[in-house]
């Protein structure tokens, strides 16, 4: 495989946070790539990687079905760094001993740095970071998650750092040339762990950046080519940034033997399929299937106010559809999905490399298995933030990259009580006012989400001197880091005001606008 010049090899050892050694690693601009443990030695030798890191795992040295790699690679030269599994392995292999902790250590710790000439330069004593005010110690802040600690080091090791309950929580051979730490660097409760990397990549192994968005386009488009052959994808697109982002992606590495599926189920926002057309077969010439499947939805959908019904019909009326369009693409092996990796729970690729999912996230709802399509899904090492810089490095226009989520059953969740065309009209009406202004007033790339929602209520208004009975909009806008938890926003008063005054001068059939005050939990996002 043609590798970018300074690369580093992670090897799995199955611990849920290998993904993120990559990530860290990468935003340092360094290539790496992860593999199970038992990565054949030929492959690295031929390969020779600037360096090795050894990731955690949840198994214990101790035990007798422990994983253990070829101990040559502790011979060819190459700077190694052993994290928790990694080190006490690295320390176990090269002649030390591990014994149980009396009890594990879990959670942030406080190290003292030994030997700061290193891996944790810059970070010694007189440049520490964080410290945790009532600590024994002030020292480096650490995350520690470990039950199996080091008794002797190996010969020719000497400790680099200690904590109160790990008297070497670091250690590395004389040449420094094999490290080894008890804690987690990659992780964001280890807040100058990214820091340590950066000594490890560049003081230590001497690699120089040269990992940037376009090498991460380069390389997964000759992954996906190699994986795809002849065959043909499919992908079904939302029009929301994962979906749109894999699309580009897709098309730039196989060109016109990828066909995006668009349904429109009725239950889009205004001129959305407009805009989501616009962008993929008018603009760019990708194979578009634009399915209008908005009656075979709002007949399913007629009569129906409780939301888990709603949203089982949505759900099933669009594997339906899809089914029925997938199967009139010759040669469709494969099903691409806008997976990220915050979807991807639990990482075991250690047992089979990389590809191996627990569960995978599917965003079109979950195909039948007799459809019988392999998955692809080049974004499922990546997080949202790197989502929108790849979207930005292929071209894609803002107004796409920086879209807030919209449930995949539309407005349907926005519409209490039943769906019919004349609310679903009201109600794109309203939500059309809501983001223009939220856009006008800057606050659209600050909050998570904003929109409104259609109540099932008619309150009493005036209008002129008439007497009116006409229906209430709720608006909401909620800030969140991943959707699980939110906050309602603080939106100034006079943006309140104007959204306010919009809809009930311009969406006839509305006389009353209120703001939803409240957070997740205990309520949620979404009102169904
Ligand atoms: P809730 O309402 O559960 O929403 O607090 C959390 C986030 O998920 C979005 N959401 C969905 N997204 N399919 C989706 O793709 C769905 O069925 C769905 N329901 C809610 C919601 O917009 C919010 O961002």
């Amino acid at each position: 495989m043609n590798r970018p010049k300074d690369s580093f090899l992670i090897l799995d050892f199955g611990s849920q946070y290998t993904q993120l050694i990559a990530r860290r690693i990468r935003e340092l601009c360094v290539y790496s790539e992860i593999h199970p443990y038992h990565y054949d030695l030929s492959e690295i030798k031929a390969w020779t990687p600037k360096g090795i890191i050894l990731s955690g795992g949840p198994a214990s040295v101790l035990s007798d079905k422990a994983y253990k790699i070829d101990p040559q690679i502790f011979e060819l030269g190459i700077p190694i760094l052993g994290i928790c599994y990694g080190m006490q392995l690295t320390c176990q292999m090269l002649g030390g001993e591990v014994e149980k902790a009396d009890k594990r250590e879990f959670g942030k710790a406080q190290i003292e740095v030994l030997d700061d000439s290193d891996l944790f330069q810059g970070l010694g004593s007189a440049t520490r970071g964080s410290t945790t005010q009532g600590s024994p110690t002030q020292g480096l802040t650490v995350w520690m998650s470990h039950g199996d600690r080091i008794k002797k080091l190996p010969k020719n090791f000497i400790p680099i750092a200690r904590s109160s309950n790990s008297p070497i929580a670091a250690c590395k051979n004389k040449d420094a040339s094999i490290f080894a730490l008890q804690f987690h660097p990659e992780v964001i409760h280890t807040p100058r762990g990214k820091d340590i990397l950066s000594n490890f990549i560049f003081k230590i192994c001497k690699a120089s950046p040269s990992w940037t968005m376009k090498s991460f386009i380069e390389h997964s488009a000759e992954k996906i080519k190699k994986q795809v052959g002849k065959n043909h994808v499919i992908l079904g697109l939302s029009g929301g940034v994962d979906s749109s982002v894999t699309a580009f992606l897709l098309h730039k590495a196989i060109g016109t033997q990828l066909t995006l599926i668009f349904i429109n189920n009725g239950l889009l926002r205004l001129n959305e399929e407009q805009k989501v057309i616009g962008l993929f077969q008018n603009q760019k010439h990708m194979n578009l299937k634009y399915v209008d499947a908005s009656q075979k939805f709002l007949t399913e959908l007629k009569g129906i106010t409780d939301p888990e019904q709603k949203r089982k019909i949505i759900g099933r009326v669009f594997i339906e559809v899809f089914e029925e369009e997938a199967k009139k693409i010759p040669n469709a092996k494969f099903l691409a999905q806008g997976t990220l990796y915050p979807d991807v729970i639990e990482s075991v690729s250690f047992d089979g490399g990389p590809s191996v999912t627990i569960k995978s996230h599917h965003n079109v709802g979950g195909l039948p298995p007799h459809m019988n399509l392999e998955l692809i899904e080049p974004l499922r090492e990546l997080f949202k933030d790197e989502v929108r810089l790849l979207g930005k490095e292929l071209g894609m226009e803002e107004e796409f990259i920086y879209r807030q989520p919209f449930p995949g059953p539309g407005l349907a969740v926005r519409i209490l009580g039943e769906i019919t065309p004349e609310r679903l009209d009201l109600l794109r009406k309203a939500d059309s006012v809501v983001i223009n202004e939220i856009k006008k007033a800057g606050w659209y790339r600050k909050v998570w989400q904003s929109f409104a929602v259609l109540l099932p209520i008619k309150t009493v208004g005036v209008m002129g001197d008439e007497r009116t009975y006409e229906n209430v909009v709720a608006l909401r806008a909620v800030k969140s880091e991943d959707g699980m938890t939110a906050d309602w926003v603080e939106l100034p008063y006079d943006l309140l005001a104007q959204i306010s005054s919009r809809i009930i001068n311009e969406v006839s059939g509305v006389n009353r606008v209120v703001y939803d005050i409240s957070s997740k939990p205990p309520s949620t996002i979404e009102w169904e």
